[in-house]
């Protein structure tokens, strides 16, 4: 039974046998013998029905279309919380899961920031991602691990939030309704970048005086795309994300304790973050280098303390 010529993507499965829904989708397998995809589970199945077919393994790998791949999106999404609870599944798959879907909430909400739908979809992931961290520290490690070129602007999202809920449980400050807050503002901390054209957000050289006021003016942005969904603790990281404690930072110049301990510890994780991933203008650093450039060519930008915290915390270790 063979198909219309439409473009395949390549899923894993593992995470489906968690569940007992009926998928609206169509899955395709690629037997060892054939060079393109045959359905394997129609659309309207339940899931708890063909466990034993998914078991079993012999089909090969698994695909679905590219135009069923928001409703695969959709599903991996609604079964976050019972993968996250569930002890069969590895904690490396689990993050990959987490950090794919992430990725994809980031992309849909810097596509329309004003949509409600995409904003409840943030606070959730932004819970799910503590769940995760809270249920076993070492997915911090796995979901760093899976940043993606082609969507730097939303990983970074991402990796922003994951630093951020490691250096809080670090030093295990506030509540967990601030730190689900807090986290919020780190996932959407560049949410205002999604006003500025491409042509100067992904320009490889350096930007000329007139593009950086445009770029200068995101978290205004983003904290004016939010006022009316999030909280005060989640804005503040927004708006305050490039306030540097010498005075020099942006949009407000404010000093050491005008800035928020939120908004500090979010700035050092957007920088690290920056610096050790690749962008369109520049390489990554290897992350000793990233800390000695942030060290050594930014003093006055981070408060020191917080920035001693945080490289403990990248050593794996207790302040
Ligand atoms: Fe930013
Ligand atoms: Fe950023």
């Amino acid at each position: 039974m063979i198909l219309e010529s439409k473009k395949f993507i390549r899923i894993v499965t593992d995470y489906l046998l968690a569940e007992d829904r009926i998928i609206d989708f169509n899955i395709y397998a690629k037997p060892p013998n054939s060079n393109k995809p045959v359905l394997l589970i129609a659309a309207n199945t339940n899931i708890a029905n063909i466990k034993d077919v998914l078991a079993r393994k012999n089909h090969g790998p698994l695909f679905i279309t590219q135009d069923s791949s928001m409703k695969f999106e959709n599903f991996m999404e609604e079964s976050l919380d019972s993968i996250i609870k569930n002890p069969t599944i590895p904690l490396e798959q689990k993050s990959s899961i987490v950090h794919a879907c992430a990725t994809n909430i980031i992309r849909d909400v810097f596509d329309d920031p004003r949509s409600g739908k995409n904003i409840s979809r943030a606070k959730n992931i932004t819970s799910n991602i503590i769940d995760l961290t809270l249920a076993d520290t070492q997915s911090i490690r796995h979901l760093l691990r899976l940043g993606s070129h082609h969507y730097y602007t939303f990983s970074h999202c991402v990796n922003v939030a994951v630093f951020g809920v490691g250096l809080w449980l670090m030093i295990r400050k506030g509540d967990d309704t601030e730190l689900h807050d807090f986290t919020l503002g780190c996932i959407l901390h560049d949410v205002g970048k999604s006003q500025i054209l491409d042509s100067i957000l992904n320009k490889p050289g350096k930007l000329d005086f007139e593009e950086f006021e445009i770029i200068k003016k995101h978290p205004g942005q983003g904290h004016w795309l939010m006022a009316k969904h999030a909280s005060e603790i989640t804005l503040d990281v927004i708006l305050h994300h490039h306030e540097k404690i010498n005075g020099n930072g942006y949009p407000h110049g404010l000093k050491r304790d005008q800035i928020s301990d939120n908004a500090k510890i979010a700035t050092i994780a957007d920088v690290y973050d920056a610096l050790t991933t690749n962008r369109p203008y520049g390489g990554a650093r290897r992350p000793l280098s990233a800390l000695t450039l942030m060290k050594k060519e930014m003093v006055g930008h981070f408060e020191q303390k917080r920035f001693e915290e945080f490289i403990l915390f990248l050593g794996g270790r207790s302040a």
